[in-house]
């Protein structure tokens, strides 16, 4: 990839706010300890809300250079949502980043695309970058192959969210999703180039070609170095492995 690449954790809902001050720090510390250089490489971490002014405040401290975000947002901004938690809020705390879409919110809360549109629209709002997840599930890959469901994800997002200057969209084909069987290296080049085609399509090339496409989907330290050979795979959101150091870690050291 000619972007810098995006090493993101998603710890889903993992780690109360003293777990995820322990972490964080000692992620910190051992990024730091590394003789390999990672200047070139974002890391970003993806705390529960309860967790997200804790890791602000140690990042701050300590000026750590670790982006954190939320795992969602509201698509409003204020007002009668009980239990929901706006764009404002992720952005007051220093929130570089929030994921809009991941499969488990399609699944287990009906998000459609409609939906996750305005929410990428509430992100821009706020000044915060949006991480796009698209996928298809098993079913979706039997019937019309890899490509076709996340892209028209994508498609149907950003018709419903208006302008976006700055976008993180992430492949996570849900069939490889917490089950230890991850896509291809191949088959997850081939679909982020088809997504980058589309934002090359529906936005324009300059923005295609900085918008970083990350794969998620049971990576670890074992297989990062392969998704990250493909050009159009910039990075990786990932879950399980993301919730230990050294594996974290090591992904967020590809290189070496
Ligand atoms: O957001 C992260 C993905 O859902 C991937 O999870 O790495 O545990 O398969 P996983």
């Amino acid at each position: 990839t000619t972007r810098t690449p995006l090493m993101a954790g998603n710890w889903k809902m993992n780690f109360d706010h003293l777990q995820a001050i322990a972490f964080v720090q000692k992620l910190a510390w051992t990024l730091k300890d590394a003789k390999h250089d990672y200047a070139d490489v974002e890391v970003a971490v993806f705390p529960p809300f309860t967790d997200l002014r804790s890791v602000q405040t140690l990042v701050e401290a300590d000026k750590l250079p670790i982006a954190y975000g939320g795992q969602d947002l509201s698509e409003h901004d204020a007002g009668a949502y009980t239990g929901e938690i706006s764009g404002q809020f992720l952005a007051a705390l220093g929130s570089r980043y929030v994921i809009v879409g991941h499969s488990e919110r399609r699944q287990y809360h009906g998000e459609d695309d409609a939906l996750l549109g305005r929410k990428v629209a509430a992100a821009v709002r706020n000044g915060v970058v949006p991480v796009l997840c698209v996928g298809e599930t098993a079913e979706d890959l039997e019937a019309h192959g890899a490509a076709a469901v996340p892209v028209q994800q994508l498609r149907d997002a950003l018709a419903a969210a208006g302008e976006v200057p700055e976008l993180v969209v992430a492949y996570e084909p849900v069939w490889a999703i917490g089950s230890g069987q991850a896509a291809t290296p191949e088959q997850a080049q081939t679909v982020c180039r088809a997504l980058r085609d589309e934002l090359r399509t529906v936005v324009g090339d300059e923005f295609a070609d900085a918008t970083r496409i990350l794969y998620g989907g049971s990576v670890k330290a074992e297989n990062i170095a392969g998704f990250m050979r493909e050009p159009d795979v910039d990075g990786a959101l990932v879950g399980g492995a993301s919730l230990k150091i050294d594996d974290f870690a090591s992904i967020v050291r590809f290189r070496s």
